[in-house]
């Protein structure tokens, strides 16, 4: 039985060599490893040997396998080089066809909503407006009139940074410190926008995540009041819903804000109540208020000669409601099943 392997292996090497095209290649693949083939055939009279015998023989007809499936594949590659080779040479190939197509990305649907403010907000005379999101205590609370006793700095469960040498760090917990950035750098008059991400150490929920994004709104100038600031607020209201909304304001209270509101709409989806708006018709939408006179001087601005409103807008919340998107989680996940769908 070893002599007919050997000899089966002879044979097998001899008709690969002679094969010319690859359908010779799997015919004699066939004929020798298949299931119906020569080795396979003597393989089945295994059973006839001693018990002792059988192994070395099993052995030796894998082996020979082995050898053939190699030679196989050598052969194989051979011809595929010289097809590519012919078909760059001559005739067959056309070098100007199109490959396959690329696929196209899509826009985040925060993105977009950004992408949609922004010029909205520079069609007002907005600039755009960023800071860091590793952001030094000062500027993240301090600065916006939020002591380190404050109550209003557990309502931020911070995640601070170790080992800034000078100043304590933590990652920003809103966009509202670029409210100080942008006025100790560019001065006043002032109007920006300033689209982010910020970070809170939240337990992970449908409408609570780590990481979010949030759009900060600031005007500061002579004579900046109340009135200012609903203007601008209605005016992203409707650029972004495409209609006139009803608003109310409600009070509300943040320490860099005097006096501060809540500001909630009708809610674009029903009239009676439905789940977005939990039944009551109304969403609540925006904080803002009048500029602290604390943030003002922290600044370096003077409160006696200026004035200013501030708003903070949700991106991610926004974008939810815009596009339908019922859980918080799916923004930050990068899974293409949903991204796909805001293909453009
Ligand atoms: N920074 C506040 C927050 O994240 C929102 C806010 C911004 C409130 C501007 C008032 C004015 O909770």
């Amino acid at each position: 039985m070893r002599d007919r392997l050997e000899e089966l292996a002879e044979e097998g090497l001899a008709a690969l060599g002679s094969a010319a095209t690859e359908e010779d290649l799997r015919r004699v693949e066939q004929d020798y490893l298949g299931r119906h083939g020569r080795i396979t055939a003597v393989l089945r009279q295994l059973g006839g040997l001693p018990p002792a015998e059988r192994p070395a023989v099993g052995r030796l007809a894998n082996e020979i396998k082995e050898r053939l499936a190699r030679e196989l594949e050598a052969r194989l590659e051979i011809l595929r080089r010289s097809r590519l080779e012919a078909e760059l040479a001559g005739e067959g190939f056309d070098p100007t066809l199109p490959g396959p197509p690329a696929r196209a990305g899509s826009l985040h649907p925060i993105e977009r909503v950004r992408r949609e403010l922004e010029d909205l907000f520079r069609s007002m005379g907005y600039a755009v407006a960023g800071g860091p999101e590793v952001e030094t205590e000062e500027h993240n609370f301090d600065a916006l009139n939020i002591p380190p006793d404050h109550p209003a700095r557990e309502g931020h469960d911070t995640l601070w940074i170790e080992g800034g040498d000078r100043e304590r760090l933590c990652m920003r917990t809103h966009t509202s410190p670029v409210q100080v950035r942008a006025l100790r750098r560019h001065g006043v008059p002032l109007r920006v926008v300033a689209p982010g991400r910020v970070f809170r150490q939240e337990t992970q929920d449908a409408t609570h995540d780590h990481t979010f994004h949030q759009m900060e709104g600031l005007v500061v100038d002579r004579g900046v009041g109340v009135p200012h600031m609903l203007h601008a607020m209605r005016s992203l209201l409707s650029g972004l819903f495409g209609r006139e909304l009803q608003t109310r304001l409600r009070p509300g209270y943040f320490p860099f804000v005097e006096p501060g509101f809540e500001l909630d709409a009708r809610c674009p989806f029903c009239k009676s109540g439905c789940s977005v708006c939990k039944g009551s018709t109304w969403i609540e939408l925006m904080p803002g208020g009048l500029v602290h006179p604390e943030v003002l001087r922290a600044s370096g601005v003077d409160p006696e000669d200026y004035s200013g409103f501030a708003f903070g807008l949700g991106l991610s919340r926004i974008a939810m409601l815009r596009y339908g998107i019922d859980d918080i989680r799916w923004m930050m996940s990068g899974d293409l099943r949903f991204l796909e769908q805001f293909d453009a």
